[in-house]
């Protein structure tokens, strides 16, 4: 999004949230700020003593002996499950619902702390049954459901380490991160139901566990969704009947804070997706301060984040943020769209949802679907009883951001845009609703300790209203700790020596308002594209499209703006046959778009393919892929063409479409 587009007007928070706010007006959040500026470590130590319940007291806050393999608290011993469920329970909470459970066809389960308590502690006992030990991986493959929130705190209370895989991955990719992280146990289940369809989980864990290299893992642990028709094989163990067996209290493990909370997968710009590993004490203490203060989360508040557990934002605000605090959040097992595109309108009438946090591709698809079908529209449900909105997971344009405060917020609930990624754990820039005056648009300022900034390629200061790089100038509690197997990868892909390895290197571009100071992104600087808010390498999409062997000669994939999705994703294919047209190209571009659904999921298939004899290469055999991007966004070629070796391409491909 250009700064231009950026809206003038400022929306302060009214005088009542300011005054009930955790962090209440502007002075408060420049007096944390200041505070963190004086005495960063002091800053980071008086929070952890604060949020995070220690079995034994750390005395060390940071040590950076060993830059940029970052430890804080590292001789404090904690439970990460305990100070989730254990501690509301002892403070007199036990009664209280944690979890609104609701299923894709609008059932509701309510599961109170101390019920939730004691699933986790059956869990713990059962994965300890099955063998799995502290440090050992476990792969979660379910669905949004009490059990998937139950698994990680389960695996959290015996220090296992766990790597959710978002259930809409294949079996490939399923394979690649059950391999890369050495899981010892898969935790699945039977189907997933999604928008009154059933669909396979089971049959995918089959699928990738008989694609071989995943000798580590012993058991596949087997929740029962749906009752669906599944394979059986001499691994697999029913949840239901180990946990028919178990104690409903278990002794958690107690780890240092720096061993291995979990492993989530993300695309960067070259190779295979990296397993980004996050600490237990650092990230825990982020988790709760971030969930409190961005969304001045109150006892009595109805929290409902919309992510999938299988994304970070279902880490840091479902599975771990929230309880935390001891807060009510919804949990949801289905889609926006179904039975109709009021479903969340309906679901925060019902619940009477306080907080809620989704993303601007969400949003901007249900502008659609009320324009389309105006019943869907907020107007025609109750939400008044929200209080905060909450965007996250890629740039909100200012037209999507005016609609969601207006019908969805009716005009009085501040929208907090909170800019983070999978490796920082928790936001880093964000309003803080009662304190922060919102631009539509911009994320605005750091969090509370956060040093972001915007420099320039030599890692020097650029003035306020000069777009640059972004980077965090000093280490924080809750980032990521290395890149499993690959800390050299860690290094290079986010302390570079450009930088002479002293920032840490977010990806994205970034601009100050030269009044404000408030930072708008604008757009990732590397080969990373963000579709619909997932994040996606176009060199993965690439090498999906290129192992189709008997098809594919060559493709070269860029990516587009997209009015619903943020970003598109455009494939520029040779073929190994004469190039296709009309009908016959349709039909290819479905079989590579099944294809690459098949070789990473649904969520890759690239929307646009475009068939060339070539593709623009410089003499070198360069792929020219800004030329690429032009055409995918159907410009005129402007750019200097001189270096190329057959500018002819350029008319075939532009036309290709
Ligand atoms: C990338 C991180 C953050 C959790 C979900 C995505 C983009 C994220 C914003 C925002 C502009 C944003 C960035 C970032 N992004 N939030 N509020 N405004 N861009 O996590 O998959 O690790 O992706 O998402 O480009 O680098 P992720």
């Amino acid at each position: 999004m250009s700064t231009s587009e950026q809206a003038n007007q400022l929306y302060v928070p009214s005088d009542a949230t300011v005054k009930a706010a955790h962090v209440s007006g502007m002075e408060a959040y420049r007096k944390l700020c200041e505070e963190a500026e004086a005495d960063y470590e002091g800053y980071w130590a008086r929070l952890a003593k604060e949020f995070v319940t220690w079995k034994q007291p750390f005395t060390k806050v940071l040590n950076d002996s060993n830059a940029p393999f970052f430890k804080w608290f590292e001789d404090g011993l904690l439970n990460v499950s305990y100070n989730c469920l254990d501690r509301n329970v002892e403070q007199g909470r036990g009664d209280k619902v944690a979890i609104i459970f609701e299923s894709d066809d609008g059932q509701v389960t309510r599961v109170t702390y101390r019920e939730l308590l004691e699933k986790t502690c059956r869990m713990a006992n059962g994965l300890r049954e099955l063998g799995v030990k502290k440090g050992d991986r476990v792969v979660i493959y379910m669905p949004m459901s009490v059990e998937g929130v139950v698994a990680m705190q389960a695996c959290a209370r015996i220090g296992a380490t766990h790597s959710v895989v978002f259930g809409g991955f294949s079996a490939q990719s399923l394979r690649d991160r059950i391999q890369d992280a050495g899981a010892v146990l898969v935790i699945t289940a039977d189907e997933q139901m999604r928008g009154g369809k059933q669909l396979p989980l089971k049959a995918i864990v089959d699928e990738a566990l008989g694609m071989g290299g995943c000798d580590t893992v012993r058991n596949v642990l087997v929740y029962r969704r749906t009752g669906g028709n599944i394979a059986w094989n001499a691994r697999d163990v029913w949840l239901h009947e180990v946990l028919a067996k178990q104690a409903t209290t278990c002794e958690p493990e107690w780890v240092d804070a720096e061993h291995p909370l979990f492993l989530l997968y993300t695309s960067g710009s070259t190779g295979k997706p990296k397993g980004v590993q996050h600490s237990s004490g650092g990230y825990l203490l982020q988790a709760a301060l971030s969930t409190k203060w961005t969304f001045d989360l109150k006892p009595e508040d109805v929290f409902w984040c919309t992510a999938d557990i299988g994304w970070v934002t279902g880490h840091t605000y479902i599975a771990y943020g929230p309880l935390a605090n001891g807060a009510t959040q919804i949990v949801f097992e289905g889609v926006p769209t179904w039975p109709d595109a009021g479903r969340f309108w309906k679901m925060i009438q019902q619940h009477k949802v306080t907080i809620f946090y989704t993303a601007p591709t969400a949003i901007r698809s249900l502008i659609k679907a009320a324009e389309a079908n105006p019943a869907t529209h907020p107007r025609n449900y109750d939400l008044s009883s929200l209080r905060i909105l909450g965007s996250v997971g890629e740039p909100i344009n200012p037209a999507a951001w005016e609609w969601y405060y207006r019908n969805v917020g009716g005009s009085r609930c501040p929208i907090v845009d909170t800019w983070w990624q999978t490796e920082t754990g928790a936001h880093m820039i964000t309003p803080l609703p009662g304190a922060t005056p919102l631009v539509p648009g911009s994320c605005t300022l750091p969090f509370p300790g956060i040093m972001a900034a915007v420099v320039d390629e030599t890692g020097a200061d650029v003035p306020n209203g000069q777009g640059g790089v972004l980077v965090i100038k000093k280490p924080w509690p809750s980032m990521i700790r290395t890149i499993w197997g690959d800390p050299e990868r860690f290094k290079k892909s986010y302390y570079p020596a450009d930088f002479q390895g002293r920032y840490y290197l977010a990806g994205d571009g970034a601009v100050r308002d030269a009044n404000t100071g408030y930072f708008t992104i604008t757009g990732r600087i590397d080969d990373v594209l963000n579709v619909s808010g997932h994040r996606m390498g176009t060199m993965e999409i690439e090498s999906a499209l290129v192992s189709c062997t008997e098809l594919v000669a060559e493709a070269a994939v860029v990516g587009r703006p997209d009015e619903t999705t943020g970003e598109a994703i455009c494939a520029f294919v040779v073929l190994k046959r004469p190039r296709p047209t009309g009908e016959e190209a349709k039909k290819i571009a479905d079989e590579l778009r099944a294809w690459v659904a098949k070789e990473i999921g649904p969520i890759a298939k690239p929307k646009d393919i475009r068939f060339g004899d070539n593709l623009p290469k410089t003499r070198s055999g360069k792929i020219m892929r800004r030329l690429l991007r032009s055409i995918a966004r159907g410009e005129q070629i402007t750019q200097d063409t001189s270096t190329l070796e057959n500018p002819a391409i350029l008319e075939q491909l532009a036309q290709s479409n």
